[in-house]
């Protein structure tokens, strides 16, 4: 018996089963109607905001899952859900370009229908930080629980299941660090300096939380060898 694929089989709402599993009916309903809209960019700002909250909700996924392999000892498959999650946040990095084609004073009409709607709520961006948070409680505990001490780990074999954990762990920091720095530029490009965002708060606090860290042990290690190499040690591996 040969299948008719012209005939959808899953149960759900449209007309195909792409449509039905994808849930592209509900999903392109989303955005604002033309009709509705202030300002046609508007469809470009929504789409890069809601693409946005999608990749965080995959990264957050990802991320909790590496903090539950973390505590069972399964290293590698924490590295890898982390890897996810870090190229997750260089996709949302990377669509802000889009803004730089939205121009300033079309913001401001846009502006018009934000209400006092700021990134600050964005629930991917809080998850984000909530897990971040119990992850670095995990790696420390962990660390604490082996004996490890950084120091010791990062003047050793790079191969270590640890310490490739270690790097996993900073690269997420440092992509969340480098989304935060493309935001405060394409942010003052659209609507200046020294001025309040949608929420009340002055974009320039922006600029200071591009230097935050998840992990502020992971980034207090490099410094700590970089004086042990400038007292004299050099490069040698730890116990030579
Ligand atoms: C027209 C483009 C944008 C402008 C002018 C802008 C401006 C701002 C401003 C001024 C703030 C400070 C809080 C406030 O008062 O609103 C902020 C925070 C924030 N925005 Fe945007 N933003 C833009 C695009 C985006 C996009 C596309 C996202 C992606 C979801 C986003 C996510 C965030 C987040 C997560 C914060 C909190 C900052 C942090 O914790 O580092 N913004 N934004």
């Amino acid at each position: 018996m040969t299948s008719n694929y012209a005939q959808p089989v899953l149960n759900g709402e449209g007309a195909t089963d792409y449509a039905r599993y994808m849930r592209t009916d509900t999903l392109l309903s989303l955005q604002r109607r033309p009709e509705d809209m202030i300002h046609r960019d508007e469809l470009l700002f929504q789409t890069v905001h809601q693409s946005t909250e999608l990749w965080l909700k995959l990264a957050c996924y990802e991320l909790a899952e590496a903090t539950c392999q973390i505590r069972d000892g399964a290293t590698d498959r924490a590295i890898q859900l982390l890897t996810r999650a870090s190229l997750a946040v260089d996709f949302i990095t990377g669509q802000l370009e889009m803004l730089r084609h939205l121009a300033p004073w079309d913001f401001q009409l846009i502006r018009t229908v934000l209400g006092h709607g700021s990134g600050f709520e964005s629930p991917g961006w809080r998850d984000a930080q909530r897990l971040s948070r119990e992850l670095n409680d995990t790696f420390t505990e962990l660390l604490a629980a082996r004996q490890v001490d950084l120091v010791e780990l990062y003047r050793g074999s790079p191969d270590v299941p640890l310490y490739r954990l270690a790097e996993a762990l900073i690269e997420w920091d440092e992509r969340i660090a480098l989304w935060r720095a493309r935001h405060y530029k394409v942010a003052t490009r659209i609507i200046g300096h020294q001025v309040v965002g949608t929420k009340g708060t002055p974009v320039d606090v922006l600029s200071g939380l591009i230097s935050h860290k998840f992990f502020p042990e992971l980034w207090q290690v490099r410094t700590v060898l970089t004086e042990i190499g400038l007292m004299g040690e050099g490069a040698q591996p730890a116990g030579q």
